[in-house]
């Protein structure tokens, strides 16, 4: 129970990754707001009150300042102040590559994907210094950490987030306001549903995920358990990092490799 009656605001919490955050801080006492564009967000708000837990539910633009703003006004009046911040909301933008990229899908995912977090971390972090500590977490992916697992723009947008996860660390010295990232590899959700259904539909389930030593893609929850960690106590020393939960897949430069218990031919 390491929310008990913290206030938290997970964007994205509509489905995937924020919703396997938002069900698991409020399985640990946390109130939750439960911010998405999508009407997920009441669902995911109705999985916990149905559980016991509390959430409230708000359709929002992550990518909006005066949404965002909103949205911390929620927690602040519903809960009494804000502990944690998830700023999760992210759209892939397609695989559209550079040459097909015009500048209205960049600014797009930008928006989203790097603007939200900033705004994010703009507004929340000084609710959150109010309290005496807390924490942000933001989504990167390891699209941001190099080339070859999403679009230009959607690279781009991510190793932003990564950066900013650090700069924002920095600019909040003495607050007690601590800002990390993760940084999901393939995980099964909404974003990633057509590749995992395909797979299935295939029967090519085992080439999901093959190129991290773990052979296989990610459940949400196995993103969510980390986004607590950094968001709990528990990672109190922990401030401006990025952590790949990615099977290990960015740990190594693209070899061949020799697998467990067997010999080389
Ligand atoms: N799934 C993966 O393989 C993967 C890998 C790396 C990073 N990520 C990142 O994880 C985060 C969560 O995505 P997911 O995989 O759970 O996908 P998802 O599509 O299941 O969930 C994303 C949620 O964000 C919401 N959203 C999108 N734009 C929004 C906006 N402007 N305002 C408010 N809500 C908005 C969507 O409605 C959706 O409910 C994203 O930032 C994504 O880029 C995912």
């Amino acid at each position: 129970m390491r929310f008990t009656d913290k206030s938290i605001i997970v964007t994205g919490a509509g489905s995937g990754i924020g919703r396997a955050a938002a069900l698991l801080f409020a399985s640990e006492g946390g109130r939750v707001v439960v911010a998405d564009k999508t009407e997920g967000a009441d669902e995911t708000a109705h999985l916990i009150t149905q559980a016991g837990g509390t959430a409230t539910a708000i359709r929002i633009d992550a990518g909006l300042e005066e949404d965002v703003i909103r949205t911390i006004a929620l927690a602040c009046n519903s809960f009494g102040g804000l502990d944690v911040m998830f700023a999760n909301a992210g759209i892939s933008g397609g695989m559209a590559n550079l040459f097909d990229t015009d500048v209205a899908l960049i600014t797009e995912v930008l928006r989203v994907n790097l603007i939200g977090p900033f705004l994010a971390i703009k507004h929340a972090a000084p609710r959150i210094a109010e309290r005496g500590k807390g924490a942000i977490v933001l989504t990167a992916s390891v699209a941001g950490i190099r080339s070859g697992a999403g679009s230009p723009a959607y690279s781009a947008s991510k190793a932003g987030v990564i950066n900013l996860a650090a700069v924002s660390a920095q600019q909040l010295t003495g607050s007690n306001v601590r800002v990390n990232a993760i940084c999901p590899g393939l995980t099964e959700t909404g974003m990633t549903k057509p590749v995992f259904d395909y797979a299935r539909e295939a029967n090519k389930m085992d080439r999901v995920g093959r190129l991290n030593p773990l052979h296989r893609g990610a459940q949400p929850e196995e993103l969510a358990k980390v986004a607590l960690f950094l968001a709990s106590d528990d990672a109190s020393y922990v401030n401006g990092q990025a952590i790949a939960v990615d099977g290990g897949l960015s740990s190594s430069h693209p070899v061949t490799r020799q697998e467990y218990g067997k010999t080389a031919a």
